[in-house]
């Protein structure tokens, strides 16, 4: 008996030692714990943008020389449609965002001070309409602010070309490298979740003792094989039916082991799935191929935006098939169910730009989920403290100030008809939006329809009721998800896909 108790001690003590051997080593991985404090109220009224209007026009001057240098520079035709917006500001009272010395290409944060302060060989010259008042002479020092986002080409008389885009702050965040890959471990990335701790030193405790076992088995078998091989002069032994010291101990000891990680992984369970009463509520909507995050201020975006040292909960549904909503820093994956809604919540512990993708198969461009026109995935921005509150107010600022045009534009994205419709002509899942407005079009019961205003809009709320030959009738309804505002400028934006 003294022996069992002995041996059953030795294995126990070896086991918890691996554990914590385990714990130690991989570490926990999320940031220091600040004390959970209450959520801020998001705003509920869009405070209106500070800056307005500015005062200052972009000289004459600077459009005259402007003409002269788009045709030196040949035909750099601009990217982006967008309002001559550039304009001069004192630098003495301003604090530059950015100091460009020279032609190079770069991104400025719309309405902030941009300052030019360049060396006597170079200079900068607008390229076209749109870049008119980007112009600063060899050896001068102007500060620049952009008023409008858009894309400024410029070039130098030392035959250097440059760009400058403009975007609104938020929009440089979402832009930015994810910042996963940075302090993460082999295994995961680094944990930006307060409740992560614990699911980590799960996993981590986990694949200690599997380890440990596997090793500590694999070693003892090839031991005992080479130890007891078959040799000339070796008589096999009988081997005891029986041995209830052994079989105690492999009974008691995993029982334990198990009884401490079913423990240890129920209450971490129950606390990953518990939000706090007070937190950051936003509610997601998921569909084939795009997200939509609403917060409580009515503003939409299809990449996810929440306050630092906060709880937020998710309250997800999607438009027709499963989704999951999957975030790898906060260890929160869930699945998004049509006609029911399922939940998640995060305590974000460090500010920046996380990756956020959909896990769970829906469909060809399950892979692209929330993909923008330019190849950009959906993010998940944590905002630095009060970010959060100028982003909900800025945003729908924006939102209200941009002409039919650009609202449909931003739409095509934001929306995810990108995901289905292309600009440029070709086929996708669905019909292109390029060259079609004003056109008779072809349905599947073989009549013709034209192209005007009624028939987009039937197409956005009822998209089965006239079908197009040759695409398969999978677009969802955008019935209730689009204000008046925004089927206009949808329309608008594909009228001027000519
Ligand atoms: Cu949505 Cu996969």
């Amino acid at each position: 008996m003294k022996s069992i108790i002995r041996y059953t001690g030795t294995i126990a003590v070896t086991a918890m030692v691996a554990w914590a051997t385990a714990a130690y080593l991989f570490g926990s991985s999320a940031d220091a714990q600040p004390a959970p404090q209450p959520p801020p109220q998001p705003t509920e009224q869009a405070a209106p943008q500070a800056d307005g209007s500015s005062g200052a026009q972009p000289g004459a001057a600077a459009a005259a020389a402007d003409t002269g240098a788009a045709a030196q520079a040949g035909s750099a035709a601009p990217p982006e449609p967008a309002k001559p917006t550039i304009v001069e500001v004192p630098c003495d009272n301003a604090t530059p965002a950015t100091t460009f010395t020279g032609p190079v290409d770069g991104e400025v944060a719309t309405d902030s001070v941009v300052k030019f302060a360049l060396p006597p060989s170079v200079d900068i010259i607008p390229d076209s309409q749109t870049s008119a008042g980007l112009e600063v002479k060899a050896g001068q020092t102007r500060c620049l602010k952009f008023t409008a986002d858009g894309t400024f080409l410029f070039h130098s008389s030392t035959k250097q070309r440059g760009a400058i885009t403009a975007r609104q702050w938020y929009d440089i965040l979402v832009n930015k490298q994810v910042d996963d890959l940075k302090g993460g471990n082999f295994w995961m990335p680094k944990a930006v979740n307060l409740t992560a701790d614990d699911s980590d030193l799960m996993y981590y405790a986990v694949l200690g003792l599997s380890l440990f076992f596997f090793l500590a088995i694999a070693g003892a078998v090839v031991f005992l094989v080479v130890k007891y091989r078959h040799r000339p002069g070796h008589k096999p032994e009988p081997s005891p039916a029986h041995n209830d010291a052994l079989e105690i101990t492999w009974t008691v000891i995993p029982t334990i082991i198990c009884v401490f990680l079913f423990y240890y992984g129920w209450t971490t369970y129950v606390r990953v799935v518990t939000p706090p009463t007070k937190a950051v509520e936003i509610n997601v909507l998921a569909w084939r191929w795009n997200w939509q995050f609403t917060h409580s201020n009515g503003v939409q975006d299809s990449d996810l935006h929440v306050p630092v040292n906060t709880p937020v909960r998710l309250v997800m549904t999607s438009k027709d098939v499963l989704h999951s909503f999957y975030a790898p820093v906060m260890r929160v994956k869930q699945d998004i169910v049509p006609r029911r809604y399922t939940y998640a919540w995060f305590f974000p512990t460090k500010p920046g730009t996380y990756r956020l993708t959909c896990a769970e198969y829906c469909g060809t461009n399950h892979s692209q989920m929330g993909i923008t026109n330019d190849g950009r995935r959906a993010v998940l921005v944590v905002h630095e403290p009060g970010g959060y509150e100028r982003y909900l107010a800025d945003k729908a600022a924006q939102s209200t100030k941009l002409p039919p045009v650009d609202l449909g534009k931003l739409l095509y994205e934001k929306k995810g008809c990108n995901a289905c419709h292309t600009v440029d002509g070709s086929a996708r899942v669905g019909p292109t939006w390029k060259g079609t407005f004003g056109t008779m079009v072809p349905l599947s019961d073989g009549t013709q329809v034209k192209m005007d205003e009624s028939y987009i809009r039937e197409s956005m709320i009822y998209p089965q009721a006239k079908s197009r030959p040759g695409y398969p009738p999978s677009m969802p309804s955008f019935e209730g998800q689009l204000k008046e505002k925004d089927i206009l400028g949808i329309i608008a934006y594909i009228k001027s896909l000519k």
